[in-house]
């Protein structure tokens, strides 16, 4: 998957769930948030911020704190051999723009680290008190995602997507394109 285009990278992301057992490198994962560090973000203000988490005990507490009907939704963060954690502390005059900010780097990661042959998957269901706790982040903190990272061992199907009709109007809501 090294070297995509672009538009092919965009089109052939994954939410991957099952990971090989073969370690992810410092160097890599440093290659991935050197992408990251390009995202747009409002007055450039680049609030985000990554805890890189490899630690298995850790990575349990991640997964802690949840209600017995979300837990399936998460099972991939202890099995991942590499979980980022995205956050960012909030500032009075930004804070409106802040999680688009942060959102558009986990972005950024994901289609990054499609192109250099990873998978990930962008974890939504996490405890924020319970991450915060395992990570030691500043008590006004805001958890933004958990991604979990590795190199592949599944290749799921595309996820059915909305037509462009569906989701697009022409100059006014009443008019469908
Ligand atoms: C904000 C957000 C939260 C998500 N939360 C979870 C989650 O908690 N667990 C999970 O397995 N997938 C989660 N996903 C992945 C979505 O299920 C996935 O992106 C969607 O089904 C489309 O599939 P695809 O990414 O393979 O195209 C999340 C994605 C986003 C953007």
């Amino acid at each position: 998957m090294n070297d995509i285009s672009l538009i092919e990278g965009l089109k052939t992301r994954r939410s991957i769930r099952s990971y090989l057992d073969k370690p992810v490198p410092d160097s890599l994962i440093e290659e991935l948030l050197d992408v990251v560090r390009w995202a747009p973000s409002s007055s450039n203000n680049q609030p985000w911020r990554f805890v890189v988490v490899r630690d298995q005990q850790k990575k349990e507490n991640l997964r802690g704190g949840l209600r017995d009907a979300v837990i399936p939704f998460s099972k991939h963060i202890v099995e991942a051999p590499v979980v980022f954690v995205a956050w960012y502390t909030p500032s009075i005059i930004l804070k409106k723009w802040q999680i688009s900010d942060v959102s558009n780097a986990v972005t950024y990661l994901l289609l990054a680290a499609h192109a250099r042959g990873l998978g990930t998957c962008w974890i939504g269901w996490f405890s924020e008190e319970r991450v915060k706790k395992t990570l030691n982040l500043p008590r006004n903190a805001v958890v933004v995602a958990v991604v979990t990272a590795g190199y592949t061992s599944e290749n799921p199907e595309p996820r059915r997507r909305k037509p462009i009709s569906d989701i697009t109007y022409r100059e006014t809501f009443d008019t469908s394109w």
